[in-house]
């Protein structure tokens, strides 16, 4: 037993990454996503009341938000009990790969596991979302279907998503080093959207376009299109203001082994993805650090068989 006492369950559920529409997802655009190899476990146990420790560095100035974030997201499930959670993470925060969001689903999951009561897909979803609105207002709920679901899948705003039949795929993240509020970049895109309405909604028209085109090209495995198309939609992202000088030089940096890459997330920095042509191996990441080779299209979040709960360490 670890020293953090007997937790009766566990979650984990995994970060995602954009690969085209965010943003224009917000305002009823298509969007295509994936998950990403980082995770975030939460353990839980029965409690007079409801506390949160986390187990890594970097939450002492968001600890409230992330506290209340999370206890929005269970209070209806707990339906006045306590819990004990201990999160754990190798998600970056705050960069645009999901923390929240997959903080809230384990969150959810480890509770309906520890009061055992099983939830269906929609229930878990919309259970987070509570937790998802507070950290910013208008979410489309992208980041939390996707942590759920895994794979690769398309997504609009109120509809069913659509999962894609396609092979995981491997690409550089590249961290920018910069953090932001997703609240902020989706405010700032608002403000944007309601001076240039006709404008924007012919973004968003292209978005939907790029995103239908972008998942066929995943399914095809047509590496060059994908990256291409990529590459197009970060034009769109730097057009309503949500790209940064670092986000263009960490394009750029990578364009000799890229086929296309563009920021994911809320932008404003965070991190950029890169569709590698070829061979992944030997790409210097030196100047950009925290950058990893990512595997997308994982599975989705579940609730940890209590013998995986003290295995040590979260999956990478
Ligand atoms: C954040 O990961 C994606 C945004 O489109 C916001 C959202 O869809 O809720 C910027």
């Amino acid at each position: 037993m670890g020293k953090e006492g007997r937790f009766e369950r566990s979650a984990i559920a995994p970060g995602k990454i954009i690969l085209t529409g965010e943003h224009f997802v917000v305002n009823g655009g298509l969007a295509l996503a994936g998950t990403v190899d980082r995770y975030i476990r939460v353990r839980a146990r029965p409690a007079d009341v409801f506390s949160v420790r986390y187990g890594f560095p970097g939450m002492k100035p968001m600890t409230k938000l992330a506290r209340d974030h999370i206890y929005a997201s269970i209070k209806d499930l707990l339906d006045g009990k306590g819990a004990s959670l201990y999160v754990e993470s190798n998600i970056p925060i705050g960069a645009g790969l999901g923390s929240s969001a997959s903080s809230s689903v384990a969150a959810v999951l480890a509770i309906s596991g520890l009061l055992n009561k099983p939830l269906t897909r929609q229930e878990v979803f919309e259970h987070a979302m509570k937790g998802e609105r507070l950290v910013h207002s208008n979410p489309s709920g992208i980041d939390v279907m996707v942590s759920i679901m895994g794979g690769f899948m398309l997504y609009r705003k109120g509809e069913e998503p659509r999962p894609l039949n396609t092979a995981p795929l491997r690409a550089l993240v590249v961290d920018t080093g910069q953090r932001h509020r997703t609240g902020d970049m989706v405010n700032g895109v608002q403000t944007f959207a309601i001076k240039n309405r006709e404008l924007f909604d012919g973004m968003v028209s292209m978005a939907n376009s790029i995103s239908s085109s972008a998942a066929q090209a995943l399914i095809e495995g047509d590496l060059a299109r994908l990256g291409s198309l990529l590459a197009f939609n970060q034009e769109l992202l730097k057009a309503i203001g949500v790209s940064t000088d670092k986000i263009e030089r960490a394009i750029r940096s990578f364009r000799g082994v890229s086929f296309g890459g563009k920021l994911t997330g809320g932008g404003g920095g965070g991190f950029v993805i890169n569709i590698l042509k070829g061979d992944v191996i030997g790409v210097n990441t030196r100047r950009w650090t925290g950058s990893f080779i990512a595997n997308l299209g994982v599975g989705g979040a579940k609730i940890e068989e209590p013998a995986h709960i003290h295995d040590g360490g979260l999956p990478n």
